[in-house]
């Protein structure tokens, strides 16, 4: 009798050994490995998200930078817009007057290139996920009449603000509808000044702050 009673305790003693090595083994082996949530598909800072969307086309924006030439300037980027950050209107003709657009403008907005019929470079669409383009891309039907309001004349962010020469310049426009670095600033159509020499560099906002803070020059400081 007491034989039996001391296997019986020998034999749950190592059951629960057993049971409490294995889970605490599996327990450990699910914690070694933390899913980040940019792996599940979910973008940790939203206005992050867009900054790596083109960056599979990098390297071919890095290679192509010398082959192009001239393309367009700050003044013609602004001229197709009513102001700063107004949708630009479509400066060439649409054969489906009917259509929102969608597929039929992204099969050359999607990736950009040369359109001979146009003589220009195509510029990359920075939303190419909205597509009803037409929801707020109008189509301009003149460039001579009506030419009153000159986006020129509402203020514009100004390029060129580095703490120091070197410096990485702040971004000086807001990040909504501007995630996607590479759309604007990089390639054939990318206007002059703005193109990037480095678009190969991905998490552009590891260098580059956001400012879009007025700021009024306080003049040189004496002491
Ligand atoms: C055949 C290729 C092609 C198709 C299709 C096309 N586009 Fe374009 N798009 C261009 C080119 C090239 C330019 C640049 C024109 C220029 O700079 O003179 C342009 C310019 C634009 C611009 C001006 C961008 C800016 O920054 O000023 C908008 C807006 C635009 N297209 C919208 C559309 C919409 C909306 C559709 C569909 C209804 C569409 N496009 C279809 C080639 C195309
Ligand atoms: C919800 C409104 C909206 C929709 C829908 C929309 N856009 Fe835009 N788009 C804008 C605005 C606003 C800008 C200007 C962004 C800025 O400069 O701040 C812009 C900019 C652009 C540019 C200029 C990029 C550059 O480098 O100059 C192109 C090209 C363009 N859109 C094409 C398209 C196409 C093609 C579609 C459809 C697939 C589309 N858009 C759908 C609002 C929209
Ligand atoms: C819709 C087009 C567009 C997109 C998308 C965009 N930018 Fe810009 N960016 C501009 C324009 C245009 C300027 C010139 C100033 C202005 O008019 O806003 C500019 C200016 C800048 C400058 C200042 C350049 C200088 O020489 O001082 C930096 C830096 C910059 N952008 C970084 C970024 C980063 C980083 C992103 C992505 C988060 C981005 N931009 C997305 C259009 C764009
Ligand atoms: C490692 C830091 C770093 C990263 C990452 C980076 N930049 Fe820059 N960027 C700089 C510096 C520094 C300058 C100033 C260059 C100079 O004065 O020689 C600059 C200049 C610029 C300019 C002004 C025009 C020029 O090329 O001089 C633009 C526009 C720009 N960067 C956009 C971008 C974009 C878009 C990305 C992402 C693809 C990016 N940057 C990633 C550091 C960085």
């Amino acid at each position: 009798m007491k034989r039996l009673y001391f296997i019986g305790i020998f034999a749950l003693l190592t059951i629960t050994t057993i049971f409490i090595w294995s889970k605490s083994y599996y327990t450990e082996q699910e914690e070694a490995y933390v899913i980040l949530p940019v792996e599940k598909g979910t973008a940790l800072i939203p206005s992050e998200k867009g900054v790596f969307e083109r960056s599979e086309f990098a390297n071919d924006y890095a290679t192509m930078r010398d082959d192009y030439k001239g393309g367009r300037s700050l003044d013609t980027y602004y001229d197709n817009r009513a102001y700063h950050g107004a949708p630009p209107s479509i400066p060439h003709p649409i054969i489906n007057e009917l259509t929102m657009g969608g597929k039929s403008c992204l099969k050359c907005h999607e990736n950009g290139g040369y359109v001979a019929k146009f003589k220009a470079f195509t510029p990359v669409v920075p939303h190419p996920e909205k597509v009803n383009c037409r929801q707020c891309h109008v189509p301009q039907k003149t460039t001579g009449l009506f030419k009153a309001i000159h986006s020129r004349e509402f203020p514009t962010p100004s390029i060129n603000n580095e703490a120091f020469i070197g410096a990485p310049p702040v971004i000086p426009h807001q990040i909504q509808l501007h995630e996607n670095c590479l759309a604007c600033h990089a390639g054939p159509a990318a206007p002059v000044e703005i193109r990037v020499l480095h678009p190969e560099r991905s998490n552009c906002r590891q260098c580059h702050v956001l400012n879009n803070k007025e700021t009024t020059d306080i003049g040189d400081f004496i002491r």
